[in-house]
């Protein structure tokens, strides 16, 4: 048994319409089992989110949003806040995903007023850092996974960030096939809790949960899921699969 409890989470990006999502979750609901053991968090896009909440009202599954923006309400066409999320039931939102850095100019700091917004609103923030394979090669790709991971937590408190989430997601691996290997993998977690240790101490780190994601699979989870500071998945593409994301939640449990 993991000390800290497993949590894995399904990232449908812009993918799934309402009927669609619909289908996706009532196939999902026969195929999870057990789900004692593992927090289990399904990341629709907006317009599926009270659906999917809706469907696994009476179950331990969780829903999360992609995204948010960190003003209550207001004038700010197409955004969407902590209010209105924890209003259609989600508990959880994905922060700084690098699909959102790299498309959308999200930066460390705006993901940390993100991050905070959340917090205020009783929503988890899952927080994701990951390089680029430039960045992993050819520059100090540890230096910059540090300070995203800092640089997005900052002026949090101990309390608030014991429920934040770290999602290491290395941008090679996502949508590619490519996993980093458990190794790779491991060695980041280690230094993102290290990172943890030298933001809020020891006793902190030790509770903070850190997913890897990055072309997660039923065939390579296990594994991953087996190293000592992989504490579950953030996964993409095999979310969208009803039996391949029972899979990988079966080998977290
Ligand atoms: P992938 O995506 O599992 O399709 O690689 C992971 C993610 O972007 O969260």
């Amino acid at each position: 048994m993991k000390i800290r409890r497993p949590i894995i989470a399904g990232n449908w990006k812009m993918h799934r319409t309402l009927s669609e999502a619909e289908n996706l979750v009532k196939g999902l609901l026969i195929e999870l089992t057990d789900l004692s053991d593992t927090d289990v968090v399904l990341c629709p896009p907006f317009t599926s989110l009270a659906k999917v909440a809706d469907l696994v009202a009476k179950t331990p599954v969780r829903v999360g949003a992609q995204d948010m923006y960190w003003e209550k309400e207001g004038a700010f066409t197409g955004e969407i806040s902590a209010t209105m999320l924890r209003d259609v039931f989600c508990r959880y939102v994905i922060l700084g995903h690098s699909e959102r850095r790299q498309y959308f100019g999200e930066t460390n700091a705006l993901v940390n007023r993100k991050a905070k917004a959340a917090l205020a609103a009783s929503l988890r923030p899952i927080v994701c850092v990951g390089e680029t394979l430039d960045q992993r090669e050819k520059q100090d790709f540890k230096g910059i996974l540090r300070t995203q991971l800092r640089e997005s937590l900052e002026g949090i408190s101990v309390e608030e960030i014991e429920e934040a989430i770290v999602a290491y997601e290395p941008v090679w691996a996502i949508g590619t096939g490519r996993n980093a290997t458990p190794a790779q993998a491991q060695e980041v977690h280690a230094l993102l809790r290290a990172t943890l240790t030298d933001m809020t101490g020891a006793k902190t780190a030790a509770k903070i949960r850190i997913q890897y994601g990055g072309s997660v699979k039923p065939a390579n989870a296990a594994e991953l899921l087996a190293q000592p500071d992989i504490d579950g998945a953030l996964v993409g593409g095999a979310s969208l699969d009803a039996r391949a994301f029972a899979a990988i939640v079966k080998a977290a449990t």
